[in-house]
């Protein structure tokens, strides 16, 4: 499956991980996660989130992962749990540029598909940055949740602002 979304006059290309790419995406992950999260989450979080932990969750996800970038090359990614939309990560240098509406519908689209009226998502409290680009992607912020997260020794409950969007094919 692929989905092309229109920006800035050009298509952008979403497709299927490869496993090759695990490296690279669990570098976008890193990166981008500490971008989004340093200073906003609780420290013991922080020290959770290592590289090695991304790339092992990486590892167990690759089959649902979807990327916009040449083959061995992606600059960003998605993944999709049911009725979630799991994980948005952009590469620095291609933020601005439309990949992430490329991938956001990739997802929405993904969601609709499986049969869901409406998709979800958890955003740190304070990650600005992804909740102007949601908002502006159509998703509405429906209040706050607790986000349970997994990390090395059991589970972490964090306060999440929780945003939501209407997906069902009319
Ligand atoms: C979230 C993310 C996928 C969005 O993609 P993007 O390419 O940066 O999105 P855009 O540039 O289209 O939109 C971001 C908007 O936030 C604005 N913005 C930038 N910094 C901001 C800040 N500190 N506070 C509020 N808004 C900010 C931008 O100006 C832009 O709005 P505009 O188009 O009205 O000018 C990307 O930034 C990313 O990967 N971030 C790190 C990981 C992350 O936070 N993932 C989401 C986890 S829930």
């Amino acid at each position: 499956m692929t989905t092309r979304a229109a920006s800035n006059n050009r298509q952008i290309h979403v497709r299927n991980a490869e496993a090759s790419e695990i490296d690279l995406l669990a570098r976008i992950w890193s990166d981008g996660w500490r971008d989004a999260h340093s200073g906003i989450v609780p420290e013991e979080l922080e020290r959770a989130r290592t590289l090695e932990s991304f790339r092992e969750r990486l590892e167990k996800l690759i089959s649902t992962v979807r990327v916009v970038g040449p083959s061995g090359a992606p600059v960003g990614f998605h993944i999709v749990k049911d009725d979630e939309l799991y994980q948005l990560y952009v590469a620095a240098d291609a933020r601005g540029s439309g990949v992430a509406a490329a991938l956001v519908a990739d997802a929405e689209k993904q969601i609709a598909e499986m049969g869901f009226k409406t998709a979800w998502l958890a955003c740190a409290i304070g990650n600005d940055r992804a909740a102007r680009f949601y908002e502006k992607c159509g998703w509405v912020r429906a209040g706050n949740m607790i986000n349970v997260l997994e990390i090395p020794s059991g589970q972490f409950r964090l306060e999440v602002w929780r945003y939501e969007k209407p997906v069902a094919h009319s």
